[in-house]
């Protein structure tokens, strides 16, 4: 009997140490034989702890799942039993490319990984030339899925013509946008993609080195990518000689000590270099100057970990899912107040009401929805008459708002938008790397501006407006730039919430 329970950091943080514990000591007292596999979770956070139970129609999923339910799962009389975990509404309605596996094999099994379809893009771009493989992925349509959407293919084309005896993969890993958790279940469900995906790059642009630069507050994640590429060094996927090729590649996991800023990519790269992580300006882009002064492609994990399926399916598989210039498919990150929330991967084009309403099940306090953050603390609140936005990276920006990292946090109608923009402001003025003025004096003046307006003085109103434009057009990065995006969209959808105040005092 072989029966699955998620190691994966939600999932542990919901009990499921616990029901791995229960499982095995309730088999022993059954003298029952049975395989715990500590899978990767399948994204259905409401559910978890989820265990799965291997049987001849499947796998049947149980949960949420506590200890005293396991002896019940064990004799097939539980009153937990979900069916075919597959045929869940919230499963079956994917498109499952970049998370395949994720959930459905053992993270550390390199043999699971290769019988589920692992391996063969890198044995395929193995047999390509660089400028071959860079083709492929540009033709994909691939866009950087960290937030930027800048096409991958185009990045790693200037990297890969780029003079430069040693050059570098840097991956991305410092999932700092609230409401995200993409990044890390795809480390902690299937790191070897990862792996894949990053030596793909190295082998495409000529790189023998990458490092995954992860945040400490993944503690879990650190553990599996470690211990993953330990494996695939062992097994000859990572080292000299790439699969007993020719090609030198290898991987090293480096932890951040936890800050926001450090998820721009030259504040990354500083901190990788040991210095503190502070803002580089650009140019010189880091395709050409990056990592030590080395051409180096910085990618975020979920880009990177769609190289392998793009190699192996081929760049017009990939590319006929989507929406315009938003190609391919996007591992939805749903959170916040609502009763389905988690991760659900599917082509770029799906409207934000459908999302919420349709496939988060609207708010999980019953109440009405009121608004949905796009994109992290820097992205642009929603409101139910733009929920008709298809989800794609132009549709977005139409609209005022940005995809950004594709985590969606729901609000019911309790919130209080201008405490909203007060938290953006207030979050960038903690995180602001210092560099440049608009962002350092401009977040900590947004704060008490917006205290103003809260307080009754409406005429404050078009001072943080100017603001806002001055911090958009100055800032030297994304943290200060669009630090208005959630302020301004807050100002523009909900102005009731500025003004109640200033109408209470005038009453
Ligand atoms: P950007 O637009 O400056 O650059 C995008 C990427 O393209 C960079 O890697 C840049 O080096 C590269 N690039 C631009 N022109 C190039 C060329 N000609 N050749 C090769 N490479 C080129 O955007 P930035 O500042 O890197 O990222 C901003 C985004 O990050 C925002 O959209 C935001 O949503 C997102 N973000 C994501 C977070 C997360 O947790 N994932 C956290 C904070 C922000
Ligand atoms: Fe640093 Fe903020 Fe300027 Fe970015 S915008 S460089 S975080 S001070």
């Amino acid at each position: 009997m072989k029966v699955y329970v998620p190691r994966d950091a939600a999932a542990r943080a919901l009990g499921a140490d616990e029901v791995a514990k229960a499982v095995l000591s309730e088999a022993k007292a059954r003298g029952l034989n049975v395989t715990l596999v500590r899978n990767g979770t399948r994204g259905m956070i409401w559910l978890e702890p989820l265990v799965e139970v291997e049987t001849d129609a499947g796998r049947t999923g149980f949960g949420p799942v506590g200890p005293s339910d396991v002896a019940a799962i064990l004799d097939g009389s539980s009153d937990k039993a979900l069916g075919p975990v597959e045929d869940l509404p919230f499963f079956k309605g994917q498109t499952r490319l970049t998370f395949a596996r994720v959930g459905l094999t053992d993270p550390l099994s390199l043999s699971d990984y290769e019988s589920h379809g692992g391996l063969a893009g890198l044995k395929k771009a193995l047999a390509m030339s660089g400028e071959a493989i860079v083709k492929e992925v540009t033709d994909s349509g691939l866009r950087g899925r960290g937030g930027a959407g800048f096409p991958t293919g185009i990045k790693w084309e200037t990297v890969r013509k780029a003079e430069g005896a040693q050059k570098y993969i840097v991956c991305n890993a410092d999932e700092g946008d609230s409401g995200t958790f993409a990044d890390r279940m795809l480390m902690e469900g299937d790191p070897f993609c990862l792996i894949e995906g990053m030596t793909i790059a190295g082998i495409a642009v000529g790189a023998s080195k990458g490092y995954v630069y992860l945040r400490s507050e993944y503690p879990d994640a650190i553990e599996v990518m470690t211990e993953a590429c330990r494996i695939a060094r062992e097994a000859g996927v990572l080292g000299a000689t790439v699969l007993n090729s020719a090609k030198p590649f290898d991987i090293e996991v480096r932890v951040g000590a936890g800050a926001y800023v450090c998820g721009e990519e030259t504040s990354l790269l500083n901190s990788l270099e040991g210095k503190r992580g502070v803002v580089r300006a650009k140019p010189p882009l880091p395709a050409l100057e990056g990592l030590f002064g080395k051409p180096t492609v910085v990618n975020n994990v979920i880009s990177l970990a769609s190289v392998p399926v793009v190699m192996a399916k081929g760049a017009a598989f990939y590319k006929d899912f989507g929406l315009g210039r938003s190609r391919g498919t996007i591992p939805l990150q749903i959170a916040g107040n609502v009763k389905y929330g988690g991760l659900y991967e599917t082509a770029f084009g799906t409207t934000l009401g459908e999302i919420v309403e349709g496939i988060g099940g609207g708010t999980a306090s019953g109440r009405p929805v009121k608004a949905v953050q796009v994109g992290g603390p820097l992205g642009a609140y929603f409101a139910v008459p733009q929920f008709d936005t298809p989800f794609g990276y132009e549709e977005f920006d139409a609209r005022g708002g940005l995809i950004g990292h594709a985590g969606l946090v729901v609000f019911d109608d309790t919130a209080d938008m201008r405490k909203m923009a007060r938290f953006a402001m207030e979050f960038c003025a903690v995180e602001s790397c210092g560099k440049c003025t608009p962002c350092r004096i401009g977040a900590v003046r947004g704060v008490e501006t917006i205290d103003r307006i809260g307080r009754g003085d409406a005429s404050a109103i078009p001072l943080l407006k100017d603001l806002c434009e001055t911090m958009k057009d100055g800032s030297l990065c994304a943290l200060g730039g669009f630090t208005p995006f959630p302020v301004m969209s807050a100002l523009k959808h909900f102005p009731d919430d500025f003004t109640a105040n200033a109408k209470e005092a005038a009453e």
